[in-house]
C-alpha cells in the first residue's frame, strides 16, 4: 500500500516531538484510536480483495506495533526525565554540617539542685516550696527564734520596707530554708518527708559568701525517727550524690534554735596533690547542720511533739556544687558570665538520675 512509509514518518516525528504526556496521548488517538488513521486503514482491509489484503495487512499490522513501541517508549523517557529533574531540584548534601543552634547550658546550681530533688525523690523525700519573701514568724518565730534571740542578729537579715504608718514586723528575705518546715507541716501535717531546694539571703559578701545563695532543706516526721535515721539518710546521699562508694560522715554537736540535739556534719576528705577527693584522707569538710526538730518547732507547725519526731537538716547547694565539680569561686556563680556558663554548665538534656548516672 502506498505511502505508508510517508504515513510512519509522520507520527514518528510527531512522537518525538511530543513534549509532554497530553502531546503522547494526542498522537496515540491521531493514529491509533477508534477513529485514528491506522485504525481507518486496518479496517478498510476487510473491502479488499485478498491478494491485496495479504500485502497490506502485515504491513499495516508492524506499522501500529511499531507507532505503539514508539509512543510507549516516549511516555518512559519523559517519566524518566521528570525523575531526572526532581532529582536534581530537592538534592540535598547529608555530607554538610549540622547548623550551629544557639547554645544555652544548665547552671550548676540547677543541675545540683536536680541531682539533690533525684537522691531524695529516691529516699521517699516529695519536694516542699516557700515564698522567699518571707513573714518573721516563719522565718524566726516558729523556729523558736523570738525576737529578742540573738540568732536574729547572726542571720544578718535583708528587711522588706513597710507603708508609711504600717508598724506590724517586716517581712524579711528569708534567711534559711527552715521556713518551709513550718510551712510543710502545717500544711501537710504527720508523717511527713520533704525536701526544701530554694534561695536563701543574708547580707554578706566575700569568696565565700554572695548576698543570695541556695540552700537545701530536709525534713521527716514520724512517730519513731530517731538520729540513727538522720545518719543513715545523709551517708545515703552523700554516697550517691559524691557517686563514691563509701563516705565517712563526722556529727559535730552544734546549736541552732530549731533543733535539738543539734550537729553539724563534716565529710572526711583529703586534698593531696591540690585534689579534693571525697571519703578517703585525714581532712574534714563541713557540709550542713542538723538535729531533731525541736518541740516548740512541731508544735509552731501544728504536730503533736508527744506523739511525733523528726530530724531537720538543711545544707548549702552552692558548697557542695564547688566541691563536687571543682569550681574555685563562688561569686561567678553570679555573674552570668557566658564563658564561665559554657566551661562549668551542663547539657540541657543531662537531666540527673540515679540509674543513668547523676552527671555524665
Ligand atoms: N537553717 C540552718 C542554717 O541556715 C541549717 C539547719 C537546718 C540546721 C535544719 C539544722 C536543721 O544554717
Amino acid at each position: 500500500m502506498d505511502g505508508l512509509e510517508a504515513v510512519r514518518a509522520r507520527y514518528l516525528d510527531a512522537i518525538a516531538a511530543a513534549a509532554d504526556e497530553d502531546a503522547i496521548e494526542a498522537v496515540r488517538v491521531a493514529a491509533l484510536g477508534r477513529k485514528g488513521e491506522i485504525s481507518l486503514k486496518m479496517r478498510e482491509l476487510g473491502a479488499m480483495d485478498p491478494e491485496a489484503r495479504k500485502a497490506a495487512g502485515p504491513a499495516l499490522n508492524a506499522l501500529k506495533d511499531e507507532i505503539d513501541a514508539a509512543l510507549r517508549a516516549r511516555r518512559a523517557a519523559l517519566a524518566d526525565a521528570a525523575l531526572e529533574a526532581r532529582l536534581a531540584a530537592e538534592w540535598l548534601d547529608v555530607t554538610l554540617p549540622g547548623r550551629p543552634r544557639p547554645q544555652g547550658s544548665i547552671h550548676p546550681v540547677s543541675q545540683v539542685t536536680e541531682e539533690l530533688v533525684a537522691i531524695f525523690a529516691d529516699l521517699g523525700f516529695a519536694v516542699a516550696e516557700g515564698p522567699q519573701v518571707e513573714s518573721d514568724w516563719f522565718n524566726f518565730d516558729a523556729l523558736n527564734i523570738p525576737p529578742e534571740h540573738p540568732a536574729r542578729q547572726e542571720h544578718d537579715t535583708f528587711f522588706m520596707a513597710r507603708a508609711a504608718g504600717d508598724d506590724r514586723p517586716p517581712h524579711v528575705l528569708r534567711t534559711h530554708t527552715s521556713p518551709v518546715q513550718i510551712r510543710a507541716m502545717l500544711a501537710q501535717g504527720a508523717p511527713l518527708r520533704v525536701i526544701a531546694p530554694g534561695r536563701v539571703y543574708r547580707m554578706d559578701m566575700d569568696q565565700t559568701h554572695t548576698p543570695m545563695f541556695h540552700q537545701v532543706e530536709g525534713l521527716a516526721i514520724d512517730r519513731d525517727i530517731s538520729m540513727a535515721h538522720l545518719k543513715w539518710v545523709l551517708e545515703e546521699a552523700c554516697r550517691a550524690f559524691f557517686e563514691v562508694d563509701r563516705v565517712d560522715l563526722r556529727f559535730r554537736a552544734s546549736h541552732f534554735p530549731f533543733t535539738e540535739p543539734s550537729a553539724e556534719v563534716d565529710i572526711r576528705c583529703s586534698w593531696a596533690g591540690g585534689q579534693l577527693r571525697i571519703g578517703e584522707g585525714d581532712g574534714w569538710l563541713e557540709i550542713l547542720g542538723s538535729g531533731m526538730v525541736h518541740p516548740k518547732v512541731l508544735a509552731a507547725g501544728g504536730i503533736d511533739p508527744e506523739a511525733w519526731q523528726g530530724f531537720a537538716f538543711g545544707l548549702g547547694i552552692d558548697r557542695i556544687a564547688m566541691l563536687k565539680y571543682g569550681i574555685p569561686d563562688l561569686r561567678a556563680f553570679f555573674e552570668s558570665d557566658l564563658r564561665w556558663l559554657r566551661h562549668y554548665g551542663f547539657a540541657a538534656l543531662d537531666v540527673p538520675g540515679l540509674a543513668g548516672g547523676l552527671s555524665r
